[in-house]
């Protein structure tokens, strides 16, 4: 019998028709659909994909045994980690040493920071794994705002808001544009950062971009609490005709 294969399958950053037609017909006929989800949460991935899978499609979650719990920092919060992406793997490796095929949904691009990757590693060379593009957040953050990110040969950046605050201050003022994922708890560091690279008045907060509670905000008039789902944006501003 011939192995099944893993598809990470990108589906988008939240809107149910910004998936590729590739990702639509394998979301649509898969008969195993894998998900990471935060324990007690439906997943967003799985949100996206609401409607699409099969009647008798057999749904596989994945839930993050720590998100916040444990700092990154520390030791745990990896070992904790690793032995889970193990087990997910497991899981999957069973599925496809039986011949079935399985999509796992992942939200954006599966290789654009995105979980999918840690299972990627794992089960390359044990299973067939494959890989449908998605159209990242970061994408429908700054279409959100109606502005292209970069013109000409402006650079842009693409930093994590779990950095350092010197760290972030110094790729943002070394930048023409500028995105910053991960926001959460961090909004008031980043802030701090973006000031002290004397760039706060060019900043854009996007929340949800592509969902239908989507919002852009001004960074100076953003409140300190952002979702999950927010990403600071700088429009670069570069050589243009
Ligand atoms: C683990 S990363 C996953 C990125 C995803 N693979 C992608 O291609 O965009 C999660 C971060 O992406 C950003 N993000 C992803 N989709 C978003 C959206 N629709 N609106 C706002 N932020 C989004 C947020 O900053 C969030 O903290």
């Amino acid at each position: 019998m011939s192995m099944g294969t893993i598809h990470g399958v990108g589906l988008g950053p939240g809107a149910p028709d910004l998936l590729s037609v590739r990702a639509d017909r394998l979301v649509r006929g898969a008969r195993h659909v894998a998900y990471f989800r935060k324990a007690g949460r439906p997943g967003q991935a799985r949100r996206i994909a609401e409607g699409m899978l099969r009647a008798d499609a057999i749904e596989l979650p994945m839930e993050y045994p720590v998100t916040t719990e444990i700092p990154v920092s520390d030791p745990r919060y990896n070992a904790c980690l690793s032995a889970f992406y193990a087990e997910c793997t497991d899981r999957l490796l069973t599925l496809a040493e039986a011949g079935e095929d399985v999509v796992v949904l992942c939200e954006g691009d599966p290789f654009f920071y995105g979980s999918f990757m840690h299972l990627h590693t794992r089960l390359s060379g044990k299973a067939p794994v494959a890989v449908v593009p998605g159209i990242t957040g970061m994408a429908g953050a700054w279409n959100a705002t109606g502005q292209p990110i970069t013109w000409g040969d402006d650079v842009l950046t693409i930093a994590m808001a779990t950095l350092p605050e010197d760290e972030l201050a110094r790729r943002i003022r070394d930048t023409d544009a500028l995105v910053v994922m991960k926001i959460g708890r961090n909004l008031a560091k980043l802030r701090r950062a973006v000031t002290a690279a004397g760039r706060e008045a060019e900043a854009w907060l996007v929340e949800h971009a592509a969902m239908p509670e989507q919002r852009v905000t001004p960074l100076a008039e953003a409140t300190s609490v952002t979702p999950y789902f927010a990403i600071l944006l700088i429009h670069g501003r570069g050589r243009r005709p």
